[in-house]
């Protein structure tokens, strides 16, 4: 079997990391592997924002993310005090900009399984970067203009283990 099925196989989410940080050169193949995923059009509008876990906008982030919830702390926060988090957002006036950030992000969870690393895939802050603060993110991220968050992820080592989740293909497969 090849690396990639392999990797698709063997991927899960991971939600527990260690303290140990993501290498330059593994968050360098990271990027690579989100930037040659392929957009719509070859348009390539997805754009990478990395930030090391310690960053303060994160910790606002989880805050309003569990202000919306009505929630008051969670034992973890959004991204599993993860190392690097890094959020692809895209030109919210281009049609396949969530699709592209989808398959990029996807290429990226990939290439850290293949790297022996853990990784999350987040979208429980959409209500708090696509909210009422969404231009104060929008500048506290430094998107780009007229750009706006799709999905983020959480990358690190696995402190923890989990297998992939199982499905039943006769219920989501037609063959015609
Ligand atoms: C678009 C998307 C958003 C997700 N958002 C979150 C999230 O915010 N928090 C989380 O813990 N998991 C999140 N996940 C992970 C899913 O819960 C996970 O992929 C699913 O339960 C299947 O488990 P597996 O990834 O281990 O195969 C997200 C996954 C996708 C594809």
């Amino acid at each position: 079997m090849g690396e990639v099925i392999k990797a698709i196989a063997k991927r899960s989410s991971t939600r527990g990391y260690t303290a140990e940080p993501v290498t330059e050169e593994e968050l360098r193949i990271l990027l690579e592997a989100g930037l040659q995923a392929p957009t719509a059009a070859n348009k390539q509008e997805i754009h990478f924002t990395v930030l090391k876990g310690n960053h303060p906008v994160l910790q606002e982030i989880e805050e309003d993310k569990n202000k919306l919830r009505g929630i008051l702390a969670l034992e973890h926060n959004f991204y599993y005090e993860a190392p690097v988090v890094i959020i692809l957002s895209a030109d919210r006036d281009f049609r396949w900009s969530v699709l592209d950030a989808g398959i990029a992000v996807e290429n990226m969870s990939l290439a850290a399984e293949e790297l022996g690393l853990g990784s999350l895939i987040i979208g429980c802050i959409y209500d708090a970067l696509r909210g009422e603060k969404q231009e104060y993110y929008s500048k506290a991220l430094q998107l780009p203009d007229n750009y706006e968050y799709e999905i983020a992820i959480a990358v690190g080592h696995k402190a923890v283990s989990k297998e992939p989740h199982t499905y039943d293909a006769a219920a989501q497969i037609t063959y015609l």
